[in-house]
């Protein structure tokens, strides 16, 4: 069966997962055999937006580009993940409003929290007035109004993030259900359960 593409769209502040939860759902999806491509604002942006910085202006361009490729991906049958901060509302329901099938995934969490974390030093140098415009510290984060799915990532676990993500799409009907099989039985458990069988002549 051909599946129905989609695009999830990540987004939130630097540091609030969205990538870590984007990578381990693309792996589950993959796994469900279904065509999937990721698109990730650190990686994009050395590529596809090299040239943009950190404006308004460069910020919205930068998910211009990204929505023109995601648009085309998702009418093909890919599921896109994507995880931009998009920081503008605006912005994103422009987005919403030219791909099919968008799913917006607010990643949230405490800004004490990811300036505690800060694992990429980045909040540090932004609070030292090193970085310009930096989201959350001076530069604005309008949060979504109305997102299919919101994971707290400093309440939840990255498992139990990306566990709501999946249930979404089975319940909506993007992703067919894991097989039992899938779920229980790993390869190695499958390979040996195989290999008592065969002793015992069943097989
Ligand atoms: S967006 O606002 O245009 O959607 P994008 O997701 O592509 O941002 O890039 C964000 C990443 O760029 C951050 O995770 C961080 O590593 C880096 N970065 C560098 N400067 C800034 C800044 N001024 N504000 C936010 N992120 C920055």
């Amino acid at each position: 069966m051909e599946h129905k593409g989609f695009t999830l769209w990540f987004t939130g502040l630097s540091g609030s997962g969205k990538s870590a939860i984007a990578d381990d759902v693309a792996k589950i999806l993959v796994h469900r055999k279904m065509k999937v491509e990721r698109l990730d604002g650190d990686i994009v942006r050395q590529s596809l937006t090299k040239d943009l910085g950190f404006s308004k202006e460069d910020r919205d361009k930068n998910i211009e580009r990204v929505t023109f490729v995601a648009k085309l991906l998702s009418r093909n049958g890919v599921a896109t993940l994507v995880s931009f901060i998009s920081p503008y509302r605006e912005k994103r329901d422009a987005v919403r409003s030219v791909i099919d099938n968008f799913i917006e995934v607010y990643a949230k969490c405490q800004l004490e929290v990811l300036i505690e974390r800060d694992i990429k030093g980045l909040y540090k140098k932004a609070l030292n007035g090193e970085i310009e415009n930096f989201t959350g510290v001076s530069d604005p984060y309008e949060e979504p109004e109305y997102p299919e799915i919101v994971v707290e990532t400093d309440k939840e676990s990255l498992e139990e993030s990306v566990s709501k993500v999946i249930r979404w799409l089975e319940t909506n009907g993007y992703v067919p259900p894991a097989c039992e099989e899938e779920e229980f039985i790993t390869e190695i458990e499958e390979e040996e359960i195989k290999k008592r069988l065969e002793t015992l002549g069943y097989l």
